[in-house]
């Protein structure tokens, strides 16, 4: 039911467009299978919208999204985190314009009705020209139905009836848990901000990549001979690849892992660089688990979350082929001012506009987007190492790490989901 240009004839089935092995054109540049995707998953499933760390004080806001939809997280002065729809019950205008800040009160920039930062429409100007019966409290600014906070992590849903978001981690929690356990004090900490970049290309491709082992090798062969040549880099912990196990892991809702095992020489280099730090650690947790922290692990959350190394990273589907994503590198409470300065340092160069990782993905999406306006090849490949894929006991799929295990899970969550009839389960 496809024409040439990958645009149904009749409607979109999205289960067409994905196969087990093979992903249509499609899925990344079609504006029907956006706009399907925004009310399938981003509206469906829990998705990330902030940390507790950057809403600390009462009044605190940050402005975020729930797919394209623009939402404001708020602290109100209960401590309450609550997550406000960003869209003036007036005449549609959004009413936070700042990406964030601190205020109890929200003024909409066009007429300028006036709410709390618990969404409560408080003031309407002129208002005597309004009907007698005219009833504020029916005004408010929506809230989103469901909000969560995982150890500081905040989702919200559009989703009334959506699991709970433990369950919803799934098998991905316990490494979840593990990227947080590397903060000694308290949970992690976001508060040195995010550098965001905007690609020209479908979100998809971040939420590949995160996981995608295979391309590091080739696309990044530069930093790592760069890496190599530098001793006192071992804080994002981009190992060197021959030391400890690798492998990928595809689990439930469409989450998944890209890891590798600490070797004892990754471990101790981060204990002679920072030993009070380390020991600190380790004796929280135990020799075993230490180590299981200090693996070097690239976590997904579907559909817009990672936790990367050393930093947060959140995608932002914009268009089908607009993205922006912000990554915020990773502060530990408790951790020596060197320590976090180093892995700041070590951020930008990785991530920032002129790092040697983070803009060597975003040039590889843009050629990607690009190359598949060639309209006559319809399908891209994701076959590798589909042969000796296994399924553990947990129910996830294991793979090298190398292979397409995890892009096949996430595509068989967004198959599953963009399949599933209505706008909520
Ligand atoms: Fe917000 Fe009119 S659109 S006050
Ligand atoms: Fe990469």
């Amino acid at each position: 039911t496809l024409d040439r240009t990958g645009r149904p004839e009749a409607g979109i089935d999205a289960g067409d467009l994905v196969r087990e092995d093979r992903i249509h054109r499609g899925v990344y540049s079609h504006p029907e299978v956006f706009d399907l995707e925004m009310r399938r998953i981003f509206n469906r499933t829990w998705v990330f919208v902030g940390h507790e760390s950057e809403v600390t004080n009462t009044g605190d806001f940050k402005a975020s999204y729930i797919g394209t939809q623009p939402v404001i997280l708020t602290k109100d002065e209960n401590g309450e985190i609550r997550v406000l729809v960003n869209r003036c019950p007036h005449r549609g205008s959004i009413v936070c314009r700042e990406a964030k800040g601190n205020s109890n009160f929200f003024r909409c920039p066009y007429h300028g009705w006036t709410f709390k930062n618990t969404g409560d429409l408080v003031g309407v100007p002129r208002r005597k020209r309004y009907p007698e019966d005219f009833d504020l409290s029916e005004l408010n600014l929506q809230q989103v139905p469901r909000v969560e906070n995982y150890r500081g992590l905040v989702f919200a849903s559009f989703n009334p009836e959506i699991e709970g978001l433990v369950g919803y981690l799934a098998q991905a929690k316990p490494y979840v848990d593990a990227f947080l356990d590397l903060s000694v004090e308290g949970e992690i900490s976001l508060s040195a901000g995010a550098n965001q970049h905007e690609y020209p290309g479908n979100w998809k491709f971040q939420m590949e990549n995160g996981v995608d082992g295979y391309h590091a090798m080739f696309l990044h062969d530069s930093f790592f001979k760069i890496q190599a040549r530098s001793q006192d880099r071992v804080h994002a912990r981009i190992a060197s690849r021959d030391e400890g196990k690798g492998w990928t892991e595809a689990f439930s809702n469409g989450h998944a892992i890209l890891a590798r095992e600490a070797g004892d020489k990754t471990i101790d280099e981060l204990k002679s660089a920072h030993p009070e730090y380390f020991a600190r650690l380790e004796e929280k947790h135990g020799p075993e688990r230490f180590r299981e922290l200090m693996a070097q692990m690239n976590i997904f959350i579907f559909p817009n979350l990672y936790l990367i190394l050393n930093q947060v990273r959140v995608i932002r589907p914009v268009s089908p082929t607009k993205t922006v994503v912000n990554m915020y590198p990773v502060m530990l409470n408790g951790a020596p001012e060197e320590l976090n300065e180093q892995r700041l340092r070590e951020h930008e160069e990785g991530f920032s506009a002129a790092g040697f990782v983070g803009p060597d993905d975003y040039e590889a999406f843009a050629c990607v987007q690009e190359g598949l306006k060639a309209e006559s090849v319809e399908w891209l490949v994701l076959l590798r190492g589909i042969h000796d894929e296994k399924v553990l006991e947990n129910g996830s799929r294991w793979g090298q790490p190398s292979d397409e295990t995890p892009q096949r899970g996430q595509y068989r969550e967004w198959r599953r989901l963009m399949t599933m009839d209505g706008e909520a389960k």
